[in-house]
């Protein structure tokens, strides 16, 4: 095989109260990318459709993540990678990660799979780096293993695969004006009180027994931060009426997707995901902001080839 096309998804990060730990994988959207082999040696990104994003190897997500692996392992080969945008650059659903593994992932499959998902990760890493100023794996973990991860380490890589309840949807709207990562990081406060972090990390946890034990209840209570969005929603118009309007129409919680201008809601089963749809339709057509909605069940497979 000389040529692979594949599919990568977009994520949701931090899911409320796991700021750059936890993440999960949405199967409704995704980049389209194909990788070929070739005899010439290096890295080639050689179409961009779907965005405005530089050709240079070294200043584009996809190509810095395939040199990271590229350098590594050395191959007698070269890749030329296409990249088919479907993910909006600072759109808040992980639109660098799904660049940075999807390059690092074909290029594996075309070598015969000599690298585990963690290996990926790491070189992964490089390319959300390059995008974000800062090496975060909360969106590459899922779109790389699927379903919802957590990520217990960046250095060295350690991604733990949480189980993801059946009933589990998610409903996300994507108001279009760009946030960047970095920009959205810069905000936040270097230090926080001790309070705020102890409950932080209680809600973590609960949400990470929630998930091993399918509690919708406990999962709706854990759904919560108290250190990250009271920042950051400011950057999102009517973030705290979308919110209300989540959790009026009975979602489990809503919160802001990775640094937004996303914004998602979990919900038990697709009727409610649904009502959320209508709710988050009803307060948005009022305004003048150009946005998106959808519905997604979590995609547990993660990226994958088409
Ligand atoms: N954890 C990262 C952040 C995710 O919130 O900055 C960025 O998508």
């Amino acid at each position: 095989m000389d040529s692979i096309k594949i599919f990568s998804p977009a994520t949701v990060a931090n899911v409320s109260c796991g700021f750059d730990v936890l993440g999960f994988c949405l199967d409704s959207i995704g980049d389209e990318m194909i990788i070929h082999k070739t005899l010439e040696k290096g890295i080639r990104i050689t179409k961009i459709k779907g965005a405005e994003l530089p050709f240079e190897t070294e200043k584009n997500v996809a190509g810095v993540s395939a040199l990271a692996m590229y350098n590594a392992i050395n191959p007698d080969c070269g890749f030329d990678i296409e990249i088919y945008k479907k993910i909006k650059p600072g759109s808040g659903i992980g639109s660098s990660a799904a660049s940075a593994a999807g390059s690092v992932f074909g290029m594996n499959v075309l070598l015969g799979n000599p690298l585990d998902k963690t290996e990926l990760t790491k070189y992964a890493l490089k390319g959300e780096a390059l995008a974000s100023e800062c090496e975060h794996a909360d969106n590459l973990a899922p779109a790389i293993f699927g379903g919802f991860t957590l990520v217990r380490s960046v250095d060295p890589v350690d991604i733990l695969q949480l189980p993801t309840p059946d009933d589990l949807y998610v409903t996300l709207i994507h108001p279009q004006i760009e946030i960047k990562t970095a920009e959205a990081r810069a905000i936040l406060p270097k230090q926080i009180a001790l309070q705020n972090a102890i409950t932080q990390w209680s809600n973590v946890g609960s949400l990470v027994h929630a998930l091993h034990t399918n509690d919708y209840d406990l999962l709706s209570k854990s759904l919560s931060d108290v250190i990250i969005e009271p920042h950051r929603k400011q950057l999102i118009p009517y973030f705290d009426t979308i919110k209300s309007s989540a959790i009026d129409s009975g979602a489990l919680g809503c919160g802001i997707s990775g640094s937004g201008p996303s914004i998602f809601a979990l919900t038990k089963g697709e009727k409610i995901a649904k009502h959320v749809e209508k709710a988050f339709n009803s307060v948005y057509s009022k305004t003048n902001i150009k946005y998106y909605t959808f519905v997604s069940k979590i995609n547990t497979q993660g990226i994958k080839i088409l």
